[in-house]
């Protein structure tokens, strides 16, 4: 499979959305209002497809074989590799690391920069609207090697007070790592921005986008990031793969986090010295299938659009929040700032979320409820939890409408 794509931001000028949602077996043909996204996204025939095709065609092991079917999956592994670089426009492949998700490749920075940057005292910066993904690795590096986590507030809106930055950033912040778009409020934080006045300090930035990745275009050179994270599950892709971009400068000359086949240059029992980028960090077999799988993925987002895909999401995010605003005096919103994309988090005042996400599931609505692997944010706003409803493109008016009504519903069946 060679990789077909230019970029992320492929674009047509009309997309006929409900030929699109008959492109998702699961959904299509089934009455469900599926509202759980940003938990994980529902996969496209393609990626189906790509994994039967290279089960039955091209399936063995890469980077070890000679023999001639090794070194067809190794050219499919790597054209996977390639199509993600295009996706998110890495300047080089080699800045493209696969990892078993978001989580995997936060914690692969934090291990490999704390141990190669961080001395006692120094600090990281961390924002409070991080999921639990972006501040517990943090928090181990930084207990292992005697730093401290800073963090920047949140405002009552749900977006970040950036006024503070100033005052956060000094000579001792070593990195900062910051989400794109929040996962329990939507909130779009302004990343390019942010990483400008971190820079300006001489403060590497790593930005979590596992919720920003599958809802807009991604280009890691325009926003000038150090590293960046998402999953692929989240984005129509299969579970259990996610992707670590480092700019080469920074990258190259870090250590790697974990052991084992296929990172190393030579092993002897006195020494090991190592591959470099990116194979330094994909220790033991990768998920092969996966990544060729969510390589067809990422063919078929760019086929649609991801511009397309961000204005259509925006389009039924913001028609979900007015309604409820509207109509719902027993709703709360929570995360009200400016910018936001795919999710809607809110109270129905006086009730646990829990019984609201429970009424919704028995009228065939999914959302998630909870704290979103998100306690600390929840500790801000004084509360345990939301009831979440996070949007993709295949998602539809009419959906939005059946939700409402159920939740209308859900809402008298409390009182
Ligand atoms: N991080 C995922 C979520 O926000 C699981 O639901």
């Amino acid at each position: 499979m060679s990789p077909t794509l230019t970029n992320g931001f492929g674009s047509k000028a009309r997309v006929d959305w409900d030929s699109i949602r008959l492109d998702f077996p699961l959904i299509s043909g089934n009455d469900l209002v599926y509202f759980d996204n940003a938990a994980s996204s529902q996969k496209p025939k393609a990626m189906l497809q790509a994994m039967e095709n290279m089960v039955e065609h091209s399936y063995a092991n890469v980077h070890r074989g000679v023999h001639t079917l090794s070194q067809e999956a190794t050219d499919q592994y790597e054209a996977a590799r390639k199509t993600v670089a295009r996706f998110i426009n890495a300047a080089d492949d080699a800045e493209v690391v696969f990892t078993s998700g978001t989580t995997d490749s936060i914690n692969t920075i934090a291990f490999s920069f704390g141990e190669a940057h961080i001395q006692p005292g120094d600090e990281i910066l961390i924002s409070g609207m991080e999921h639990h993904a972006n501040i517990v690795p943090w928090q181990l590096m930084a207990q292992r090697k005697g730093a401290f986590i800073k963090v920047i507030p949140v405002l009552e809106n749900g977006s970040l007070n950036l006024e503070s930055l100033d005052s956060l950033m000094g000579p001792k912040t070593k990195l900062l790592s910051l989400v794109w778009v929040s996962n329990s409020l939507g909130t779009v934080n302004p990343i390019p921005y942010i990483i400008q006045k971190a820079h300006a300090y001489g403060i590497p930035v790593m930005v979590d986008a596992a919720q920003a990745a599958p809802h807009m275009p991604i280009d890691v050179q325009a926003i000038d990031c150090d590293f960046l994270a998402f999953s692929a599950h989240k984005m129509g892709g299969p579970t259990g793969l996610g992707i670590l971009y480092g700019k080469r400068a920074l990258f190259e000359n870090l250590p790697p986090y974990r052991g084992g086949g296929d990172m190393i240059d030579r092993v002897t029992f006195e020494k090991t010295t190592f591959q470099g980028l990116p194979f330094r960090f994909e220790a033991g077999t990768p998920h092969i299938l996966g990544a060729v799988a969510f390589a067809a993925v990422l063919n078929y987002l760019s086929g649609i659009g991801m511009r397309q895909i961000e204005e259509r999401e925006r389009q039924l995010s913001h028609s979900l929040r007015c309604q409820l605003k509207a109509d719902f005096p027993e709703i709360q919103l929570l995360g009200t700032a400016p910018d936001s994309v795919s999710v809607v988090s809110f109270l129905v005042k006086g009730h646990h979320p829990m019984d609201v996400g429970v009424l919704l599931d028995n009228q065939k609505i999914a959302v998630r409820t909870g704290h979103h692997c998100c306690q600390p944010l929840m500790d801000r706003f004084g509360i345990h939890g939301t009831v979440r409803a996070s949007l993709a493109f295949y998602n539809t008016e009419q959906e939005i409408a059946r939700f409402l009504l159920a939740l209308r519903k859900t809402i008298r069946l409390l009182r």
